[in-house]
């Protein structure tokens, strides 16, 4: 009996030592103690982990999970998208409440990403990130997949609407200010998508093939700024190829570059399903997966899925395990890999202080940083014979025309899509606005949204739509018709089809502006459009973007002068897709699509080729005016230490506003072709009517380099630099000049 009780134990034994069931880690084991370092705790974790766990690691547990692992105390990482809020997904939530029930949260709709662009405005943009992690924490998660910090590099791409615009200056910014925002407070975000992911054609599958100079000066710096200036935690693959490889198992990129180069010391994590490979994926320093195996392949399983036909769970642990078995991944590696993930979770402070849902959401301090971002996002393209702002001494009547009046369109489609608790249309906040001074609102849908109203089903609907609008532009003293796009025509997934509106929106604006000389066309989408039809004829044009759920309070707020317009544009408008840099290599051919403007993006190329574009970067009207003088650059000669830019502004209207103030540099004798100039710089400031303020801002060495293929280094050559400081990329105020010495 006792032999026979002898062997069975043994064999226990021998199961737990084969299997890693080894003894729940003791209470008092160094990782437990929130004393200790980040690094430290991770090494201490590292050390009593099995093979088995530490594979596990590597791959998501739910669409939105990482992988705990129970026996050690490591908690799964409760991930939400998106970067313009927390976000439901595909219509029931991954976010599950306490019960574990899928939930359909609720929370606030911040304004799009170029929208927080065209405010210039990264403190705004770091408070929206505090407030968009607090909603996170409040919903018991972890982790925002945000932000999105790819370049506007052509104006179709799908997810434009997104990311921070065509500089890579401006988007490096924001991107720093939003992450600070989210990391203070011990939430995760995830600076995405690294890299190139700049049209969503083919985005599974298509090769970006890109120099080195584009490279290093348009597509990385906001990745680097990410690691370098915010310490990001986490940064996420892209799904495209990069010059040949997956993002996802590119060594170059995320060994060399971003780990090495950069010195990141957060975890890689995969967009979702972008995964092709298990060792490969592995060694090329891609940490997490996500999301893991099954969940992949019960959502390939679901019909309309917007994921390729990869099945993932290339990094389940059973994979991982074959391939150190085989030598094909070593120990080291795979600890590396480990090792930072551990490392997030004990800096976030997820480990030591879980976050319980239950927490409050669309909170009044939230949405006013919402609000605030929508209206300081709105762009005053135009406004001739003084339009703008609507005063009720002059106007009795309004008319309020348009696919995206009556709807609150808060954002573009994917996984950025927030539903939110309530939204503002246009319609609603011009409606409640002018209650204030009785004037009176109509208001006509002149054109069904292509693809979503039925108006747009017979001629018969269609003409009495149109004349409807024709009819109430006609009454009203003036008339403002908001066009654009919406989810379904404007989407990660796809690009999106034209720079034209959707179908008849130009003829509608074009109808109303023959009736009613005092017309205010609103833009409401992402992208630029093609304005040539009715753009002359037009006196007033506003770009809202999409302002998320206050967008249409906001769009009320400036229409009637309570706010004064002072957002500027972080994109080029192009006159017509043909002229943009980009057009004629788009959408790529044989799954290629090669990036032959190189560093000529956006206004790069638009100054340096001398090509008019409808509105330049940088360009925004307000309704006071803003005087600059007193330039000076010190030191005139520098060495290397850091040149001093400082000017006056002074509001010289009657009304209080804000002025970005943009700072470029002219570099003409380089030894290597540069753009024209290039944004080092810029500041906001409110100045109230007559008053006047000093700016000063800091340009180091870096400010003049440009990145040297050869030496694979920055370099500014020494000589003389002009320093151009104005209102917008083509509205240049005063320049002066600095020389750098070797
Ligand atoms: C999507 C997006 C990415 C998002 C992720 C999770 O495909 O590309 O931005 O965070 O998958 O939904």
């Amino acid at each position: 009996m006792r032999t026979l009780f002898a062997s069975v134990l043994s064999v226990i034994c021998i199961a737990s030592v084969n299997y890693g069931y080894t003894q729940t880690a003791a209470a008092d084991a160094p990782y437990r103690n929130p004393k200790l370092s980040a690094d430290a705790r991770a090494e201490d974790l590292l050390k009593r982990m099995t093979l088995e766990e530490k594979a596990t690691m590597l791959s998501g547990s739910s669409w939105m999970e990482s992988a705990p692992i129970e026996r050690l105390g490591i908690p799964p990482i409760h991930m939400a998208d998106g970067p313009l809020g927390v976000r439901s997904w595909m219509g029931s939530s991954a976010i599950t409440n306490s019960a574990n029930n899928p939930v359909n949260i609720e929370s606030t709709s911040f304004p799009s990403g170029i929208a927080m662009a065209a405010a210039w405005n990264p403190a705004l943009v770091e408070r929206e990130g505090k407030a968009i992690a607090e909603e996170v924490k409040a919903l018991g998660r972890d982790m925002i997949l945000g932000p999105t910090v790819n370049i506007n590099r052509q104006p179709l791409w799908g997810r434009n609407f997104e990311g921070y615009g065509e500089d890579p200056y401006l988007a490096s910014r924001l991107g720093v200010a939003y992450i600070r925002g989210v990391q203070g407070e011990g939430v995760i975000p995830s600076v995405k998508h690294f890299d190139a992911n700049n049209e969503e054609f083919e985005r599974h599958r298509i090769n970006a093939v890109i120099d080195e100079r584009a490279l290093h000066e348009i597509y990385l710096p906001a990745f680097k700024a990410a690691v370098q200036e915010a310490g990001v935690w986490t940064v996420m693959s892209a799904y495209n190829k990069l010059n040949g490889t997956y993002c996802a198992e590119n060594d170059e990129l995320l060994n060399k570059i971003l780990k090495h180069e950069f010195g990141f010391k957060g975890f890689v994590i995969s967009d979702w399903g972008s995964t092709y490979s298990t060792a490969p994926t592995v060694n090329a320093g891609m940490d997490l997966e996500m999301p893991g195996g099954a969940p992949l392949k019960a959502m390939l399983a679901r019909p309309q899925t917007i994921l390729s036909g990869n099945n993932g769970g290339w990094l389940e642990a059973g994979k991982v395990i074959a391939e150190v078995k085989a030598g094909h991944i070593t120990e080291t590696t795979l600890d590396d890999n480990v090792r930072r993930i551990l490392r997030v979770i004990f800096l976030s402070g997820i480990f030591d202080h879980p976050h319980a849902s239950g927490g409050l959401v669309d909170t009044p301090e939230q949405r006013a940083v919402a609000l605030q971002g929508a209206t300081e996002g709105i762009v005053l393209l135009k406004n001739e014979r003084r339009l703008l702002p609507i005063e009720a001494a002059r106007v009795r009547s309004i008319a309020v025309i348009g696919p995206n009046a009556a709807v609150a369109r808060t954002g573009g489609g994917g996984s950025s899509l927030v539903r939110p608790k309530q939204a503002t249309s246009p319609l609603d906040g011009i409606r409640s606005r002018a209650a204030k001074d009785q004037i009176a609102v109509s208001y006509a849908l002149g054109v069904g949204m292509e693809g979503e109203d039925p108006v747009q089903d017979s001629p018969e609907a269609r003409e009495k739509a149109r004349d409807e609008a024709i009819a109430a532009a006609s009454k009203a003293d003036v008339a403002v018709v908001i066009v654009g796009r919406y989810f379904k025509n404007e989407s990660e997934g796809f690009d999106v089809k034209t720079m034209y509106l959707p179908t008849g929106q130009d003829a509608l604006i074009e109808a109303v502006e023959k009736v009613n000389p005092h017309t205010v066309v609103v833009l409401n989408t992402g992208d630029p459009v093609t304005m040539a039809a009715w753009l002359d004829a037009t006196p007033a044009l506003l770009d809202m973007w999409y302002g998320g759920q206050e967008g249409g309070a906001a769009l009320a707020s400036i229409l009637f002068g309570d706010a004064n317009p002072s957002g500027k544009l972080p994109v080029t408008l192009p006159k017509r897709f043909e002229d943009s840099p980009a057009a004629a290599n788009y959408p790529g051919r044989d799954l290629t699509v090669h990036y032959a403007e190189g560093i000529y993006v956006g206004y790069r190329y638009f100054d340096t080729k001398n090509i008019e574009p409808a509105f330049p970067f940088g360009f925004g009207e307000s309704y006071t005016t803003f005087a600059y003088s007193g330039l000076k650059v010190t030191p005139h000669v520098s060495g290397n230490q850091p040149v001093e830019v400082s000017l006056q502004v002074r509001n010289s209207g009657a009304r209080a506003g804000a002025e970005v103030v943009e700072v470029y540099v002219h570099d003409d004798h380089a030894k290597i072709d540069r753009p024209v100039h290039e944004l080092k710089d810029f500041a906001r400031v409110e100045l109230k009517p007559g008053e006047s303020k000093t700016i000063a801002l800091m340009l180091d060495r870096a400010a003049f380099s440009y990145w040297n293929p050869t030496t694979k280094a920055w370099q500014a050559d020494p000589g003389t630099f002009e320093v151009q400081v104005g209102a917008s990329s083509r509205d240049i105020r005063l320049r002066a000049h600095v020389v750098l010495e070797q």
